[in-house]
């Protein structure tokens, strides 16, 4: 059963004074999943924290689960699955016994833990791994059997905190994917904590943008990245041309044009695959500008028009 949960004018200041989170209201509807997504030390794991009881917010904040105030239920009692960077399994127990822990501390039965363990270890794709000691696995492994072990006892809400952090690219786009339906088949309320644009547009319906202790922004990764409202949100979320005064745009609202209205010298030009990567320097401008072509790429120092959709141009305060 998922639920729903709400940071209410959730702050978190530290002893030392320092403040990971200003004061924040976010909502997790009821099987959504959404991303925490900035740069290092905007208060993304804090965010997580508070959510999990393992942190309390500064006085005044309040956490709801399915509307219920949890606020000084501690982690145990919350009912909530939590894989965190470097996964913490136990050494000592193999894969079965990592995954069942949940179950065994609730005091489920040996035949309900058995059948679980082997539901969990047939959707995270582990079958045949069960009696593998942990320093046996792969990465790959060891993410899915952390994921697992926070899946086992049916969460209602389950966080992630940079869960793919230490694996490399192709893996973690692998397991992205394996994630995405697994979340999907189970419903599950899910907030993941990434610095990853690519990884937040991936697997979060829903993202978060935050900001040195503040939410930036919140929308769909379509609204994020097309509708950005900073300039901090538009760069984080990916190229942003800068036209010039308040005007933006992202390269593939580019194009070139022999009417265009931008005359620019190309700098430089990069084959990736399916298309070009062309950077320009617009004549009279002192930012270079990144767009996409399909084929016959530019050649460094060559002249060219670019011609800009207006409707693509977003205009966002400094
Ligand atoms: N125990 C603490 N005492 C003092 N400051 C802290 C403490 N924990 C975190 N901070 C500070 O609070 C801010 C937010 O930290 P947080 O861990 O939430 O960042 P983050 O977004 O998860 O970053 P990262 O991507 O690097 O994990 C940072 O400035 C951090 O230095
Ligand atoms: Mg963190």
């Amino acid at each position: 059963m998922s639920i729903s949960a709400r940071l209410e004018a959730c702050a978190r200041t530290f002893a030392d004074g320092t403040v990971g989170l200003h004061p924040t209201t976010l909502d997790f509807p009821a099987g959504s999943v959404t991303a925490l997504l900035g740069p290092s030390g905007c208060g993304k794991t804090t965010t997580l924290r508070l959510l999990a009881g393992l942190a309390a917010p500064d006085r005044g904040g309040r956490v709801l689960f399915d509307g219920q105030d949890v606020t000084r239920l501690p982690v145990e009692k919350r009912g909530i699955g939590m894989v965190f960077q470097g996964y913490a399994l136990f050494p000592n127990r193999d894969v079965a016994g990592n995954i069942g822990f949940g179950l065994e501390v609730r005091g489920v039965s040996r035949a309900e833990r058995d059948r679980r363990v082997a539901e969990m270890l047939r959707l995270t794709r582990l079958e045949g791994l069960a009696s593998r000691r942990i320093d046996q696995l792969s990465g790959g492994q060891r993410q899915r059997v952390a994921l697992a072990r926070a899946l086992a006892p049916a969460p209602g809400l389950l966080l992630l905190d940079e869960p793919f952090g230490a694996l490399d690219a192709r893996l973690r786009d692998t397991l992205r994917g394996e994630l995405a339906a697994l979340l999907e088949a189970l419903g599950v309320t899910a907030v993941f904590v990434t610095h990853d644009q690519a990884e937040a547009m991936a697997l979060g319906r829903r993202i978060v943008v935050m900001e040195a202790g503040r939410v930036a922004q919140t929308g769909t990764p379509e609204e994020v990245y097309r509708r950005p409202s900073t300039r901090f949100v538009g760069q984080f979320l990916g190229t942003l041309n800068h036209l010039g005064q308040d005007r933006f745009c992202r390269p593939e609202a580019l194009r070139v044009d022999p009417g265009g209205a931008i005359p620019a010298t190309v700098r430089a030009c990069f084959f990736e695959g399916g298309r070009y990567r062309v950077i320009a320097l617009p004549e009279g401008g002192d930012s270079e500008i990144t767009f996409e072509i399909a084929a016959s790429p530019p050649m460094p120092g060559s002249r060219l028009r670019l011609a800009v959709e207006a409707e693509a141009v977003l205009r966002l305060p400094a």
